[in-house]
């Protein structure tokens, strides 16, 4: 394939290639799994203006994916994503190897201790996702060796693994949660967006009108209420199904009953639409 920038699929190459920069700790790194949107070019954006060079990574992480159809459901965009990426700047490694040169021998995640963190809401949906989103960015974090690496808001969960995971790690890195990007009518940003309809894409604007509501009826009425508000709310939906609303401390994710003026709280959901999982957070002090 022709590409308007060089594409490394290998982690010896992109070695060499990072070797040749030198080493002033002014590396920044995106890992993506391709499929890129306004909010991946947001966190690209960001990352350039942050640092002398920017790695971007694209690999469709198989070991993060519990459910097979959603892997081979998801979309493969190399040309375009590249042409995104050159787009913003000219000098952007883009690394994109295949499932081999990640995993040699076995396709399996490891297994990690987050304290925690990966026991709720996507981690209690998707058995051993957050083991797989561990080992793919360990291994990027540990071959790229980049100063900052940048994560979305809309994976506030993920984020807060990823944090977890270079301190029990001990890795080096600063790790940047960045705002999350929203389509027009509200919609936050998702590859997933493209494989809904027209209509149900205009009409998902549903899910964050519902998250801004929740969090304005958290300044006034008990944890219980909003998340019973919100179960009505997707009851009254024939089209969008609610997987879970919950509400946490956003430090330890640990779901909140009562409210505590000295902790941060966050509100999650996740919804199913036309056969579509979407997620999406909002912070609500
Ligand atoms: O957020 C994503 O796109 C993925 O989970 C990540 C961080 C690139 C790991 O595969």
């Amino acid at each position: 394939m022709n590409f308007s920038m060089p594409v490394i699929q290998t982690k010896t190459k992109l070695t060499e290639e990072l070797n040749k920069l030198g080493n002033d700790n002014d590396l920044g790194l995106v890992p993506t799994m391709g499929a890129l949107h306004k909010g991946h070019a947001s966190l690209i954006q960001r990352a350039v203006e942050e640092n002398k060079n920017v790695v971007v990574s694209i690999f469709v992480n198989p070991t993060q994916f519990n459910n097979k159809e959603d892997l081979d459901k998801y979309p493969k965009t190399l040309v375009a994503d590249i042409e995104l990426i050159s787009a913003i700047s000219a000098n952007i490694i883009v690394f994109a190897p295949d499932v081999a040169e990640i995993y040699p021998d076995t396709v399996i995640p490891k297994i990690y201790d987050f304290e925690g963190l990966d026991k709720v809401m996507e981690g209690e949906f998707r058995d051993d996702h957050f083991n797989g989103v561990g080992t793919i960015v360990e291994e990027l974090l540990k071959t790229v060796k980049p100063t900052r690496a940048y994560f979305g808001e809309k994976d506030f969960q993920q984020l807060r693994i990823i944090q977890k995971l270079v301190e029990i790690q001990k890795i080096p890195v600063e790790i940047i949660g960045c705002e999350i990007v929203r389509e027009n009518n509200g919609l936050a940003m998702s590859s997933r967006n493209e494989r809904l309809s027209s209509t149900i894409r205009q009409n998902a604007a549903f899910i964050y009108e519902t998250l801004k509501t929740a969090k304005h009826k958290f300044g006034m009425e008990s944890v219980l209420n909003v998340k019973d508000w919100v179960a009505k709310q997707f009851k009254n939906s024939s089209d969008f199904k609610l997987e879970y609303f919950e509400i946490t401390d956003v430090e330890t994710l640990t779901p909140a009953t009562n409210k505590n003026i000295n902790i941060k709280y966050r509100a999650f959901i996740a919804v199913y639409v036309e056969g579509v999982r979407l997620i999406d957070n909002i912070a609500l002090n």
